[in-house]
């Protein structure tokens, strides 16, 4: 579902540029504790089509620069939102990219995709402020995700979702810190299963954009997720961290 034609999918069922449950609440969630700047710097990593950036540029918190390595949702989200700055990259290449250090570089729902999370970390550490917030919103894996996840054209659906076994030793490993945890699991289910109505309902557009073949992919993929989460496998999490002093 990270291909352009599965973002544009989660944007009709989601009524806005998001591929991230819970949408505007879960920025409003995430962003509780972030102060609103106009003159801050945010790096919004893995921005697909652009909405986040947008809602947070347009409430106050400051200048976004998205980066993404969908250069399909990059094109769109640079026509549909031309007041920000939106970047093809991979966010590896972060440091080389961009020539600007952070106030807050955040990732909702992108870093359980990355290949490798090390280097991303490392990376992203490399364009923060000494001073700088990370946050991390995305899918928790509970215990008994990873024995029995789901499948997407023979590759994980979710490759590499969040653990707290590891996550502080993997922070400090690439220079952060963590600040705080909020598990966000109680949302994730409700999120989800406001999702699985709306798959319902948007049903006539999801046919008209991707056939029946692609509605019936939406159902296993997304209807799976809410049965891994109603099983307690699977939730959802708030990471937040800073430079290690
Ligand atoms: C589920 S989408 C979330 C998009 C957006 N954050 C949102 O909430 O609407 C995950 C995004 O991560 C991007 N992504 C995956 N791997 C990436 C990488 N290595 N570097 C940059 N972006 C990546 C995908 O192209 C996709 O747009």
């Amino acid at each position: 579902m990270n291909s352009f034609i599965g973002k544009q999918i989660l944007s009709i069922i989601r009524d806005g540029d998001y591929a991230h449950p819970g949408e505007e609440e879960a920025i409003e969630l995430t962003f509780q504790e972030i102060p609103k700047d106009r003159k801050r710097l945010l790096l919004d990593v893995g921005c697909g089509r652009g909405g986040t950036a947008k809602y947070l540029h347009s409430h106050g918190w400051g200048h976004v620069i998205g980066i993404d390595i969908d250069e399909v949702s990059i094109k769109y989200a640079q026509h549909q939102y031309p007041m920000l700055d939106f970047l093809i990259g991979n966010v590896i290449d972060a440091p080389q990219l961009i020539n600007h250090q952070f106030d807050v570089i955040y990732l909702f729902n992108s870093f359980y995709a990355f290949e490798d999370q090390l280097v991303a970390l490392k990376s992203l550490r490399k364009v923060a402020k000494e001073s700088a917030t990370l946050l991390i919103f995305d899918y928790l894996d509970r215990g008994g995700y990873g024995q029995s996840p789901q499948v997407e054209e023979e590759s994980p659906f979710l490759p590499h979702p969040l653990s707290l076994e590891n996550l502080e030793s993997r922070l400090l490993s690439t220079d952060w810190s963590l600040t705080s945890t909020t598990d966000i699991t109680t949302q994730y289910e409700e999120w989800y299963s406001q999702f699985m109505n709306k798959v319902y309902l948007k049903r006539q557009e999801i046919i008209e954009i991707a056939g029946e073949d692609g509605i019936n992919l939406v159902c296993e993929l997304y209807g799976g997720l809410l049965e891994a989460i109603r099983g307690g496998n699977l939730g959802g999490l708030i990471v937040k961290a800073r430079p290690r002093g």
